[in-house]
């Protein structure tokens, strides 16, 4: 029941904010004559695969589907696992999540980081054509882990796909897409509201996608999304807003609060601290401020290090700025009556 009334509320926020999105975006790129949207076919030369290691952490090699010794000559570090990041919209393979996250595994772990890049079909102003094109992302990045998967050695099990913003939904059109089985982990760091307000399962990211689908939320119902997406998710601040961010030169306020969700997760791969999450039933309760008075005292750390067996909603805060994490959380032991 309270399941029921959490996800009826968040669908209704989305499709709202939706609403005003389109006639924003759709207002605002109209009149671009660059604004792309190809055919679903693969290989695309605008979506391309680069691999970095320890070895080559400045020289990414690039894997093309289309010449597999590209794939059997890459610097692989044998049976290590491989983590592939993807990007949102305005994103290449050296900006958030890649930023962050890449230089926390390579600093942490002797790891297979590939980064998908697909830039030229996602600049800017084409938010619409950007959230159109994750199909097509998603269908050939599914082609590429299925031709290293069947025919180059490469366990499925071994891949772990972390995405950002239009790149957690590209996660899941790689699940609906791939033939090599299913998904050992999805994560997904705060997944992209506008037109991903769907009831359709595999037009976007779902518990479905994955063996573990685990979602952190950061700027929800602006950037983000509310919608519980995953078999656990993770709520930093409360998940709409973060401490220490305002617009700068850089970012607007709301930009900064939706790039905390890479920030968090890199942060948790090297931290000696962790993020750990309360449970909670639903949002709705957090935000009520029930979840002092009925949430469980289970304490799960969040990111990179997750408990597999972790399900539900769990939520966390964070230090303003970097470390941002505060270790375990104290209020449950003060709060026994
Ligand atoms: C690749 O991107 C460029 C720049 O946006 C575009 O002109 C071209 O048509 C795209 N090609 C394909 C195959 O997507
Ligand atoms: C959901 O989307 C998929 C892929 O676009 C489509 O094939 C399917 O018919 C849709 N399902 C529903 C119920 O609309
Ligand atoms: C997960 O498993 C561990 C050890 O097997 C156990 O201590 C913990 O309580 C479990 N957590 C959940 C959320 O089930
Ligand atoms: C818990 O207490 C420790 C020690 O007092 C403190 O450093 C830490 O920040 C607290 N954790 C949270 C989540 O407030």
């Amino acid at each position: 029941m309270h399941n029921i009334f959490k996800s009826d509320v968040s669908v209704y926020f989305d499709l709202f904010l939706v609403y005003i999105f389109i006639h924003l975006s759709v207002c605002s790129s109209i009149d671009d004559g660059n604004c792309i949207a190809p055919p679903l076919e693969c290989p695309n030369k605008n979506i391309t695969f680069w691999l970095y290691t320890r070895a080559n952490r400045d020289k990414p090699h690039e894997l093309k589907f289309s010449e597999p010794k590209s794939i059997d000559m890459a610097p692989w570090v044998p049976n290590a696992p491989i983590k592939i990041i993807i990007h949102g919209y305005t994103g290449d393979r050296n900006y958030s999540p890649n930023k962050e996250i890449r230089p926390a595994y390579l600093e942490c772990c002797d790891y297979n980081i590939i980064a998908v890049d697909y830039n030229p079909i996602a600049r800017e102003p084409c938010y619409v054509e950007a959230a159109f094109n994750t199909e097509l992302i998603g269908k050939c990045s599914a082609q590429l882990i299925d031709e290293i998967v069947f025919n180059h050695g490469i366990d499925l099990s071994r891949i772990h796909v972390i995405g950002f913003s239009l790149g957690a939904h590209i996660g899941g059109f790689i699940a609906s897409n791939i033939k090599s089985g299913r998904l050992e982990r999805l994560t997904g760091l705060d997944p992209a509201l506008p037109f991903f307000a769907t009831v359709n399962v595999t037009r976007k990211i779902d518990p479905s996608d994955g063996k573990l689908v685990d979602i952190l939320h950061t700027n929800a119902l602006q950037k983000g999304k509310l919608e519980i997406s995953g078999h656990v998710d993770f709520f930093a601040n409360g998940g709409m807003t973060q401490p220490g961010c305002k617009a700068d030169a850089d970012l607007t306020k709301s930009g900064c609060e939706h790039a905390r969700a890479p920030a968090y997760f890199a942060e948790s791969i090297t931290t000696q601290v962790g993020f750990y999450g309360t449970k909670c039933y639903s949002w709705i309760a957090y935000i009520l401020g029930w979840c002092d008075i009925v949430g469980s005292d289970e304490d799960v750390l969040f990111g990179e290090y997750m408990p597999k067996n972790a399900s539900g909603l769990y939520f966390f805060n964070t230090n303003a700025e970097p470390p941002y994490s505060r270790g375990r959380n104290n209020k449950t032991t003060s709060m026994i009556i």
